[in-house]
This record gives structure tokens, sequence and C-alpha cells, in this order.
């Protein structure tokens, strides 16, 4: 196979575009695409402050290295959720993001949650009821909350996450399996900003899991590639592999699967229920952030449940 620019050896072939292009000319094609998504997406202009959502695995870093390549002001937040487990989770990718920083000379923001609200990700989820099953989506609330915050406090113009085709297809997937309204609504690559709550963007929403994977490699990104412990037998990992096998007998089925949800969007399927969403965020009462609630955040809630148990064990 032959580089489609300069007819040389290529070192990627993607069925899904029927492109296959070499080291040198794969290594521009993702930033080109990547400009042309943001520009396309109004996702953010070169004046702006970017704060990209790190979480030491490929998507995340190459993203951050792609926006740097392109010239915008882009820096880092980790998010420490005191995950062990054998593998050392949290030590290992906070280590894989810290590295990038330092050899990059970019600013990179660390957040310990135990540090920063008493309890680790993990104390909290267990102190839910049927936590131990659910530590996969109190992580995603907890990291959605805490990643709003510092983008809302810091005065960033926008939240930008790693997400690739391959996460947003399988999470349209589920949202369509359940026909959950509400997530379909709001799903997007581009969430505007409103009271309380930072703009968020998936800059690389295009592009499928192994074409990230190929630049990560390619530019030499070293990251950690084990998974969370806790996404063993998660479902979004079920979607990603029935989507894989859809993909195996017709190619370019996610991206045109998440595209033409995309199209229906813009043609108005959702547009009425968009504007009920957002005329029921309020502020939390305890802590100030958006919420629907008219008690408290699922934040707040969290944190007082997690409270009330180590009490309780104290007693
Ligand atoms: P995940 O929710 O693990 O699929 O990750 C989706 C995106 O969320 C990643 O590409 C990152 O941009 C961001 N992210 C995940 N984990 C962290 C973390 N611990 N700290 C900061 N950002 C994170
Ligand atoms: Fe949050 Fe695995 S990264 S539970
Ligand atoms: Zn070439
Ligand atoms: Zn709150």
């Amino acid at each position: 196979m032959r580089c489609r620019k300069c007819r040389a050896k290529a070192s990627v072939h993607m069925r899904q575009h029927r492109l296959a292009l070499c080291k040198e000319h794969y290594l521009e094609w993702i930033p080109e695409q990547t400009e042309k998504v943001i520009k396309r997406y109004s996702m953010f202009y070169p004046h702006q402050r970017i704060l990209v959502a790190v979480s030491g695995g490929k998507d995340s870093l190459s993203l951050w290295d792609i926006l740097t390549r392109l010239g915008y002001q882009a820096e880092g937040l980790y998010i420490d959720l005191g995950i062990d487990g054998s593998n050392q989770y949290s030590k290992r990718s906070r280590a894989s993001a810290e590295d990038f920083a330092r050899q990059r000379g970019l600013k990179l923001h660390i957040i310990d949650v135990k540090r920063e609200y008493g309890h680790s990700m993990v104390d909290m989820a267990m102190e839910t009821p049927r936590g131990r099953k659910k530590v996969c989506s109190l992580c995603g609330l907890l990291k959605r909350y805490v990643m709003n915050r510092f983008c809302i406090e810091n005065a960033y113009d926008v939240l930008a996450t790693g997400h690739n085709l391959d996460d947003e297809a399988a999470t349209l997937l589920g949202n369509t399996l359940e026909w959950s309204t509400g997530y379909l609504i709001r799903q997007g690559p581009v969430l505007p900003a409103s009271e309380g709550l930072a703009k968020k963007v998936k800059p690389l929403f295009k592009f499928y899991e192994k074409q990230v994977a190929s630049y990560a490699f390619l530019r030499r990104i070293s990251y950690i590639t084990e998974d969370c412990p806790y996404a063993e037998g998660a479902t979004s990992l079920f979607y990603k592999d029935v989507l894989n096998r859809l993909e195996e007998e017709r190619p370019a089925l996610k991206l045109s699967f998440y595209l033409n949800f995309l199209r229906a969007k813009e043609e108005g399927i959702f547009s009425a229920g968009e504007h009920t969403w957002l005329e029921r965020l309020q502020r939390c009462p305890s802590c100030g952030q958006p919420t629907t609630s008219p008690t408290r955040c699922a934040f707040c809630l969290l944190i007082e449940r997690a409270g009330q148990a180590r009490r309780q064990h104290v007693n």
C-alpha cells in the first residue's frame, strides 16, 4: 500500500476512509483534520484559554499534543482518583501525564480528590447503595464535577476531553438502546456554556480509537496502556465490542452511525427538549454548582453519604 500524497510506503491504512498515508503525512493529516473539526463546530479560537482534561491515556495526551502543535494555548488538568488496584492505576496514569507535561514544558494542574474532598473516589462509591457495581458511573459524575468546577473557577474558555469516535459511538448505542432522551439531547462534540457550566468540546470525536493510537505511537507519546481496574465488565466495553464486530462487516459504520445522529440533531429531532433541560438547571444550595435537583447536587449528596458512613464506622 502506498501513501496517497507521496507514493512512499504507507504506515497507516484507513479502510473506512479508503486512505493510506506514510508516517510523515499521517502526522500532518491528524492535526489538519482536528483543525477542520474545531472550525466546523466553532469549538474555540486561537486567543482562547483551553483546559485539556488529561487522563494519562493515549487519547487525551494525543489531544494535548495536537492542540499544542496547532498553536493553541492549552493547559492540562489531571484528576487523581486514588485508584490503586494491582496495577497502581492512578499513580501510573498520573506519572504519564506529568512526564508528558514536563518533557514539553506544558502546565499541568493536578487535583487529588482525597486531599481536596476528604474521601477517595472509591471510598465515596462504596458508601452508596450498590456502590461496588457503580464505581464507574460515580467516577464519571465526580470527574465531570471536578473538571467543570476547575474550568469555571479558573476562567478557562473551554474544557476539551479526549473522547474518540469509539467512545462516542458506544455511548450513543447505549443511550439509544435505553432511549435516554436526556442524555441524547446533550450528547455531541460541543456542549455550549450555560450558567455555571463550562463549554465542553471533543475535538477528536471523528477519529477511530485505532487512529489515535497510531498517532500516539508515531509521535512516541508514552501513555498508560492498561485499563482502569473497575472498567472490567463495563457495559461501555461491551457496546464497543459489538460496534467493532459490526464495523468488521461494514467499514465506516461507526462513523456514519454517529455523524448521522449529529445530522438528525441538527435537523431538530430534539430541539424542543433541549430548552426544557437547560431551564431546569439551578444552583446547588450547598456548593453553588449547577444541578437539576432542588435540594443538593449529586456530588454533594455523594460527599454527604461518605461522611455519614465514616461517622457510623467510627461510632
Ligand atoms: P473516560 O471517561 O475514561 O473514557 O475518559 C474520557 C476523557 O475524560 C479522557 O479522554 C480525558 O479527556 C478525560 N479524563 C478521564 N479521566 C481523567 C482524569 N483522571 N483526569 C482528567 N481527565 C480525565
Ligand atoms: Fe473511573 Fe475507572 S477511571 S472507575
Ligand atoms: Zn506520504
Ligand atoms: Zn453541590
